[in-house]
């Protein structure tokens, strides 16, 4: 969360921090703004909101620069707490994402609540004439995780970069005349295809034509690794759509055909994942996530109990790392991120490589810093992901699930001809997709119907339970309404209580054998005066004392309805929040990735 941006060489740097910040708002749009150093002095313009509010255009000729836009974590949302912040002196100016744990024990008299204005002092103190010297001195100092990008009044050809926990990278032009700093690669112009992924504890004094990248204890330079980069995933615009969301909803079909693409062999009875290598036989799964990503790992151990046979269960990434997790020989630890930074998920892995666990990864970003701790993984090449809320990113892992649950079954009981069946199954589901997404155009009649709902509650049994978390985590990111999913049967051991006149209810009942447990508790619910809007599949009958309104899936087997059933409640959040006017694409208090805990 918080974006960073930063440029030094020869065009006019406020248009190309403003450019680069345009693209990071996801990570954070609650304040930005841009410092750029002009004949000896900073020129710095802040705002309340996104990167829109700060014009594009400026009369600097300026050709260093850095942004910032804020995802909250420290002070109030306000132009004094926005970045960048400059020292007393005046002389440093910083942009920072992460968190200063120990801010409060240094005695600093400042402008702002934010503890980045505390690193921008800390500093300036320490500043001799060398600007990488002075932040490796500083940071010494400090406890917690950062990414920063910082210049000195009087160096107006140099920024200094450093990371700890917070990702930033560095991109050269072709020519060696220009150089960017971003938090992230997307944020990158197109043009810009060789890139340095800055490691955790490692410096950067980044000069227009020159660069040199040590450790920050150390002063040990280290030559550097440039990888190339690949823009072809690039986003561009919303593409016609009015949000981010509803066009990677709608690009759902593509992403899954992306997650499947040349990972099926020849005779389609097996997976073939180029990015793992197991030391040992896999005798148990662990998943590990966030929000969105944790939904997938709890479908994830459906999918591995059930296709491979193996036990699976799924935590918190948040949770792991602060409890102990007896695993056992075998175990394999999935990280599922579809930013691959999210702070939890990287620290749990940490966490679990310490113990030397086998630990895998699922993500969408290219190099992100989970893909290149784990070293082995599985990418999804869904395409970047804008929306705050999970759309595509969600079913496309729950594809590669599928995959991975073949993949590891075939090493245990899993006959040829099943995988056969099951990959042949797979293979029709984005044309299953696409038929849904059809279907789904009702969704904006019941949102309206449901509008003013204060609340409502997701049931579900099977692979429907994690669909129904899900499903209430999309209505209260997108609609901030507060919802809650449960397991079904779990309805009579305490819900039940709250479910009451008016009560609404997202009801997801697919499965042809779980029919009759589901007509039973509907009509429980509907005992009570409740609502309910049901989602089944096409050919189940569900008596109409059972809902008020019902939504027909296509057919499909149970192992894949997850995949299609979280598209109607996809469509359903986001109508909600446009008919309340809320920006749908950038919830509020959220960010796409948090990387802070
Ligand atoms: C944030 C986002 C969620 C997302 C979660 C995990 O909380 O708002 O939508 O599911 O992070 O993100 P990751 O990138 O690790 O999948």
């Amino acid at each position: 969360m918080c974006g960073i941006f930063g440029y030094v060489g020869n065009k006019t740097a406020y248009t190309e921090v403003y450019d680069g910040l345009k693209k990071l708002e996801y990570r954070g749009y609650d304040s930005c703004g841009i410092s750029v150093i002009d004949k000896g002095k900073f020129r710095t313009i802040k705002k309340v909101g996104a990167p829109d509010e700060l014009n594009g255009k400026s009369n600097s000729k300026a050709t260093i620069g850095i942004g910032h836009t804020r995802w909250a974590t420290h002070g109030v949302v306000n132009v004094k707490n926005a970045h960048p912040h400059i020292s007393k002196d005046g002389t440093i100016v910083i942009v920072h994402n992460g968190v200063v744990e120990n801010a409060h024990q240094f005695d600093y008299d400042l402008k702002s609540d934010t503890d980045s204005e505390v690193l921008a002092n800390l500093i300036a103190d320490e500043y001799t004439l060398d600007l990488g010297k002075a932040v490796s001195r500083a940071l010494e100092k400090v406890e917690g995780t950062y990414g920063i990008a910082v210049m000195h009044r009087d160096d107006p050809k140099t920024i200094v970069a450093a990371r700890r926990g917070s990702p930033l990278c560095i991109g050269i032009s072709g020519d060696n005349s220009e150089t960017y700093i971003a938090s992230d690669t997307y944020a990158l112009p197109p043009e810009i295809s060789r890139v340095i992924y800055l490691e955790d504890g490692h410096v950067a004094t980044i000069a227009a034509d020159n660069l040199h990248i040590y450790k920050a204890d150390q002063a040990v330079e280290f030559s550097h690794k440039i990888t190339g980069v690949d823009h072809k995933y690039n986003a561009g615009d919303r593409e016609g759509y009015t949000t981010f969301l509803e066009k990677e909803i709608r690009e759902q079909p593509v992403a899954i055909r992306n997650a499947m693409r040349g990972r099926f062999s020849k005779d389609f009875t097996n997976i073939l994942f180029g990015g793992i290598k197991l030391r040992k036989k896999v005798r148990r799964v662990l998943f590990l996530g966030c929000g969105t990503a944790y939904h997938a790992g709890l479908v994830g151990k459906y999918l591995i109990e059930s296709i491979a046979g193996i036990p699976a269960s799924v935590e918190y990434a948040s949770e792991y790392k602060y409890k102990n997790t007896p695993t056992e020989d075998g175990t394999l630890i999935v990280a599922i991120s579809q930013s691959g930074e999210t702070i939890d998920t990287l620290t749990a892995i940490e966490e679990a490589q310490a113990q030397d666990h086998m630990v895998i990864s699922i993500t969408n970003v290219v190099a992100s810093s989970i893909a290149r701790l784990t070293n082995m993984g599985i990418y999804q090449h869904a395409g970047p992901e804008i929306s705050v809320a999970s759309s595509k990113a969600f079913t496309s892992q729950l594809t590669i699930l599928v995959m991975l649950a073949i993949y590891i079954g075939r090493k245990h009981n899993l006959s040829k001809v099943q995988a056969k069946r099951y990959i042949s199954q797979l293979r029709k589901l984005p044309a299953l997709i696409e038929k849904t997404l059809d279907i789904c155009t009702e969704c904006k009649t019941l949102s309206a119907k449901w509008t003013s709902m204060k609340s409502c509650k997701f049931l579900g049994r099977q692979f429907m339970y994690p669909i129904a978390i899900e499903g209430a985590l999309k209505l209260k990111e997108l609609a901030y309404v507060d919802c809650h999913g449960y397991p079904a049967g779990e309805l009579k051991h305490g819900p039940l209580a709250a479910v009451g006149y008016h009560a609404m209810c997202v009801y997801l009942a697919p499965q042809k054998e779980l029919f009759e447990k589901n007509v039973s508790t509907m009509k429980e619910i509907m005992a009570r005066d409740s609502h309910i809007i049901a989602i089944t599949q096409e050919g189940l009958d569900f008596p109409e004392d059972t809902y008020d309104n019902i939504i027909y899936l296509p057919k499909a087997p149970d192992y894949l309805q997850p995949i299609l059933a979280v598209i109607p409640l996809q469509f359903f959040s986001m109508y909600m929040a446009q008919s309340h006017q809320y920006n749908v694409d950038r919830p509020r208090h959220l960010a796409k990735s948090v990387t802070v805990e």
